[in-house]
């Protein structure tokens, strides 16, 4: 089969194009153009079949391990792709990683070295029994994150844009860094005791349940099979559609009754709005998937993300 590949303006991308075997898949395509090209590896290329000019529809994207001819229309001698450059990538789990490294670092900084001496704050520093609760319960949050990383979640994309990398650990690291500075500050004044209880009790309950939801995320997918989607069900995921978020938002909540600082409750708003954006999105992906047409199962009625409001 003769695979001509072309850039979104129309120009040849690699000059004479591919001749590959018949039997041939996207991702042979996609290895056949890095030996050509020598610089873009296959998770850095997006393939698509070309649109009609003047077309306003979204172009089908090719998918990964799926045949060429299933693309051909008919024309088993002959394709043309368009070629996107998607830049520099990293996998999914480099990503997680260094954003949640920087919070898991930067916090315990705060609390054990005499870092407030540089703020102008010298003399001896009184450290409460809630500040050390705090550093517990914020190393236990992001240590189950990076294993929920590498031991739990099944992501469907590969990699992620190495720009990421910079905005999304700008975003944890100033974040670790601004509520570490004030919670374990030596003009901090600490909450009751009962306030702290509650605060630190219903938080874990809700970061026990949020590890729950991924286990139930993660079995929606086999090891080997699909990486698709399909709709959440059980405990929280009966009655909303991204109860990991319900419940990592009310677990910020639990460890801001327990320290209450304004930037504590700030990283929660930001938090929240960025997660309910996103539940928004994937609410609408799985009703527009699961529409009751043709077979496929309707997506029951539920809740986005924060019942009895979303
Ligand atoms: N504090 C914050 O600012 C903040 C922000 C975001 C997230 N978080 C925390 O980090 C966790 C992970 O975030 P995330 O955005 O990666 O979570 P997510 O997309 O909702 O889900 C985690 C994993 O489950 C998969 N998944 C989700 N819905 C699925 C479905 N219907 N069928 C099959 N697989 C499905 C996802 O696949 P895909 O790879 O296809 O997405 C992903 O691998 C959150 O649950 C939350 O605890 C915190």
């Amino acid at each position: 089969m003769k695979v001509s590949v072309t850039t979104r303006s129309g120009r040849e991308f690699i000059k004479g194009g591919l001749e590959l075997d018949d039997s041939a898949t996207v991702d042979d395509l996609q290895e056949a153009i890095y030996k050509r090209t020598k610089k873009y590896y296959p998770s850095r290329q997006r393939l698509t079949i070309p649109l009609q000019p003047g077309s306003k529809e979204k172009p089908t994207v090719l998918q990964y391990k799926k045949s060429l001819k299933e693309y051909s229309d008919g024309n088993n001698n002959q394709l043309t792709v368009v070629f996107k450059d998607l830049g520099p990538q990293v996998s999914y789990r480099t990503l997680f990683f260094c954003e949640y490294l920087g919070p898991l670092v930067i916090y315990p900084i705060f609390y054990y070295l005499p870092v407030y001496r540089y703020f102008g704050y010298g003399g001896e520093r009184t450290i409460h029994p809630v500040q050390t609760y705090a550093l517990y319960y914020w190393c236990f949050h992001y240590f189950k994150r990076i294993m929920e990383t590498f031991f739990v979640h099944r992501f469907s994309h590969a990699t992620s844009p190495l720009s990421n990398v910079f905005r999304n650990c700008a975003y944890y690291w100033t974040f670790g860094a601004y509520i570490a500075y004030y919670v374990n500050h030596p003009l901090y004044t600490p909450v009751n005791d009962l306030q702290m209880k509650i605060g630190f009790g219903f938080g874990l309950v809700c970061q026990v349940a949020n590890f729950y939801c991924h286990i139930l995320l993660r079995n929606l997918r086999s090891p080997s099979g699909s990486r698709g989607y399909q709709i959440p069900s059980g405990f929280l995921f009966n009655i909303v559609t991204c109860a990991n978020y319900t419940t990592e938002i009310y677990q910020w909540l639990g460890f801001n009754i327990a320290t209450q600082t304004v930037a504590g409750y700030i990283f929660m708003v930001v938090a929240a709005a960025i997660m309910t954006n996103w539940a928004l999105a994937k609410h609408r992906r799985l009703k527009r998937l699961f529409d009751g047409k043709e077979g496929r199962p309707k997506y029951p009625r539920r809740w986005v993300i924060l019942p009895p409001f979303l």
